[in-house]
């Protein structure tokens, strides 16, 4: 295995779909699940097909209740390619036996090979080897070649070649009870002599989908015109034909894709431009050769080099391949936010959730139009977060915890223990604090890039409707002189109410309070930067009086920390009250103890009743703020901030955490950094296992966890170099883990290109030639100009 492969080298139907999703292809607008061309659904193998934004509404009766879900579709699979001897069954790997195998995911140039060689029962031997794309600069089309090697036999062999629609999303087998078949069929066709074309439309949100393929067949360097036969159905539609194969003489099958959707721009109709695009395409050789110059240019911005003397550096360039499948340039203008899954797999149905806030910081130093994409996708979705806030009886903007479509809430309302078999509530919209996690993604967004434009006319609003909403969920408590947040929940899933409540929802959870101090202070701030006109602008049309911002100002003064314990920040009040977990006797019981929630549940017990949690919580606050900044913020509030109150708190909540979130490792690794450097690298060891071992058991299949894998990429672009982007100054206060001897990384940074590399002792950036003004750079408290061409060295 080489640093930019992820190498198979044996079929092992237990791993085939976790390995799928982790050879999915993709280029940001759609992307394919890694599964072989010739499987269809079954319990070893899942195709699928995703679209950015391509979600269908259905309904299903649950326990008496009906309840409507938004999915992720599941697009017809192009991939359909099979051949048979006749008379024989269609190929399949599991009843042949597999002489050799091996599977390669070659980041490098974003193909997926598979090479088998196999004998069946009739002692034919036969060599199939695949290379396939999807196409990350012309983000319509993908191509599969299939090449078929008769090793001792010769005679008559049937291929297939199809678009199948008749797909439902099954990929989870939690939703099973849940209603699945999301298309209808519209239209299928040959066209010409060897083009297919399939024209589907999802059932609610009637979204036209067109894929057209063409299938050719090269043998002894001749394109072939063999006679073929149509398979037609509604949903499906293929192409068959009889190939004469000789021994020892390769037959090439190359099947190029278009896929396309009513919803893209600069389309006349989708089915025409779909067909059209087919007809122009190049053939296999000249669209991969295209897409590889494509992938190697994203290279060039995005990898980032470290060494450790183990594998770490692969699964880094697997972590950042997949973020660049699931966004990259060609999402750019969509209206698409980024699923938390990817575009890997249908967990958590292709929802946005909060984990934009560790995929973001990669994106801004290296595509920030990315990222703006991405906002605006939050921002055209800013008036239905006005009317969840009014149906919720609060002013301002109250986006999702969990959006989809339309930015109206698509968290489930009860989800499914597997342990147990029962559907129980699911509190989880009350993760309110996604209002502020949007706020801190726009902020950074623009103190990377200094984008006013966006700022002013995107960013602001957003901001200061978020800003409103909270001030309309907060409570004043006359006694303590303080304001409150009631009935929340903070980022740990494992506490959604209090043990003997009879309603969802904590109070006064820390991680929120302060962060929402922390909107008001960036509301007020941005109130103040903007431009005369721009300010009295927005306060007409947003009618954002002198009152209102007092109201703000006041609480970012006066919000309630709950402590406890001396120095501890309380995850929220009355959190001292619960009972400490016995975790050794669970892990000695369980082994796996993830899922707490799961197995207390089945237990008929409750993580509520516990100091324990799934993921950090007050701990976000030292991932998100440095200590200067949290420092500010509790003298603001009047609470003290000791030197002691960071390593203090992280070691009493690292020590009750089961990491039951993916982004969890990542979030303690990095609070862990400074003061426990080897802690701080075992613990990114084990964030960059999360999804090539799949650590979760079996949920890496479903999808992968981007928000992780983003985060562990962030830890050493930012945690480890120290990175801030701050006030128009980039701060550096590098200080590698134990166990990485250097890291290099290439970050783009208002019109610079910065090469960093750094070590245990030195450091160094320099800034290529280049015709942008100089910017302010800060290494370990030394502040200085950086102009193109320059390169600046410091030891550590
Ligand atoms: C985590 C959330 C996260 C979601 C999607 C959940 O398991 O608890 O914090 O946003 O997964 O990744």
């Amino acid at each position: 295995m080489s640093d930019w492969s992820l190498v198979y080298e044996e079929f092992n139907p237990e791993q085939e779909r976790l390995r799928e999703a982790l050879c999915t292809l993709g280029n940001g607008y759609f992307a394919t699940r890694g599964a072989a061309h010739e499987a269809e659904a079954d319990s070893t193998h899942y195709p699928g097909t995703y679209l950015a934004g391509g979600y269908n509404r259905l309904h299903t009766e649950i326990g008496g209740r009906t309840i409507e879900h938004e999915d992720l579709v599941n697009l017809p699979n192009w991939l359909s390619l099979s051949f048979r001897h006749p008379d024989a069954n269609w190929f399949n790997l599991q009843a042949v036996d597999i002489l050799s195998y091996r599977q390669e995911l070659d980041l490098k140039a974003g193909v997926l090979h598979r090479a088998v060689q196999f004998q069946d029962s009739q002692l034919r031997r036969t060599t199939v080897s695949s290379r396939r794309f999807v196409h990350i600069g012309l983000h319509h089309l993908a191509g599969l070649e299939v090449v078929i090697t008769p090793e001792n036999w010769s005679g008559p062999l049937e291929v297939r070649s199809a678009l199948d629609g008749r797909v439902v999303n099954a990929g989870v087998a939690r939703y099973q009870a849940l209603n699945n078949k999301h298309l209808a069929g519209i239209e299928s066709s040959v066209v010409g002599e060897d083009e297919i074309f399939l024209y589907m439309e999802t059932n609610q949100s009637k979204l036209r989908i067109a894929e057209a393929a063409r299938t050719r067949f090269v043998l002894d360097d001749s394109l072939l015109h063999p006679t073929r036969a149509v398979i037609q159905e509604p949903e499906l539609i293929g192409q068959a034909c009889t190939i004469p194969m000789k021994q020892g003489r390769p037959l090439t099958i190359e099947k190029i894709v278009t896929l396309y959707t009513a919803r893209d721009h600069g389309i006349s109709e989708c089915g025409l431009d779909a067909r059209q695009a087919l007809t122009n395409a190049a053939g296999f050789e000249d669209l991969l050769r295209s897409h590889t110059q494509h992938l190697s240019r994203l290279w060039q911005r995005c990898d980032i080099g470290i060494q450790d003397g183990e594998d770490s550096q692969l699964t880094l360039r697997l972590h950042i391949f997949h973020l660049l499948q699931t966004t990259s340039p060609s999402t750019i203008g969509l209206d698409v936010g980024v699923p938390a899954r990817g575009l890997h797999g249908e967990a958590y149905r292709g929802h946005i959730f909060w984990d934009e806030l560790f995929i973001f910081p990669f994106l801004n130093l290296r595509i920030p139009d990315i990222t703006k994409s991405l906002l605006l996708y939050r921002h055209r979705r800013l008036d239905q977060a006005r009317r969840n806030a009014q149906e919720a009886g609060f002013n301002g903007a109250l986006y999702p915890w969990q959006s989809g479509s339309n930015g109206r809430e698509e968290s489930q309302r009860l989800h499914l223990n597997p342990q147990s078999g029962r559907w129980t509530p699911d509190n989880s919209a009350l993760q309110r604090h996604v209002n502020a996690a949007i706020v801190y993604n726009v902020w950074h967004y623009f103190q990377v890039t200094d984008d006013w434009e966006f700022l002013s006319f995107y960013g602001a609003e957003m901001i200061l409707e978020i800003a409103r909403f909270w001030a309309s969920a907060v409570s004043y408590n006359a006694e303590k002189d303080r304001y409150e947040i009631f009935d929340v929940m903070g980022p740990d899933e494992y506490h959604d109410q209090y043990p003997k409540a009879d309603h969802p929802g904590l109070n006064n959870n820390a991680y929120t309070n302060l962060m929402v101090v922390w909107v008001f202070c960036r509301a007020l701030e941005l109130l103040d930067m903007l431009s005369v006109d721009s300010r009295t602008e927005l306060r007409e049309i947003m009618h954002i009086s002198t009152t209102e911002a007092e109201l703000w100002d006041d609480i970012s003064r006066k919000m309630f920390l709950p402590f406890h314990d001396k120095g501890i920040i309380s995850q929220f009040e009355g959190y001292e009250d619960l009972e400490e977990f016995d975790w050794e006797r669970y892990r000695e019981k369980y082994g796996d103890i993830h899922r707490l929630d799961r197995i207390l549940e089945a237990e008929g017990d409750s993580t509520n009743r516990y100091k324990l949690s799934k993921q950090a919580d007050v701990l976000m606050l030292f991932y998100l703020f440095s200590s200067d900044e949290l420092r500010i913020l509790f003298k603001r509030l009047g609470y003290p901030f000791k030197y002691s109150t960071i390593p203090q708190n992280v070691a009493y909540y690292l020590s009750r955490t089961a990491h039951g979130s993916s982004l969890s490792r990542v979030v303690h690794s990095w609070v862990t950094a400074r003061s426990d450097r080897a802690q701080a690298w075992d613990l990114l060891k084990a964030a960059l296992r999360v999804d090539i071992s799949d650590v979760q058991s079996g949920t890496t299949a479903e999808g992968i966890h981007l928000g992780a894998m983003a985060g562990t990429v962030d830890l050493i672009q930012r945690g480890h170099t120290g990175l801030e982007t701050r006030g128009g100054t980039l701060y550096f206060n590098p200080c590698l883990p134990k166990g990485l001897k250097a890291l290099n990384l290439r970050l783009f940074y208002r019109g610079h290109s910065l090469d960093v590399a750094v070590t245990q002792e030195t450091f160094q950036i320099g800034s290529r030639p280049g015709r942008s003004s100089p910017i302010r750079i800060s290494i370990k408290g030394k502040s200085q100009k950086l102009k193109p061409g320059q390169i600046v060295s410091a030891s550590i």
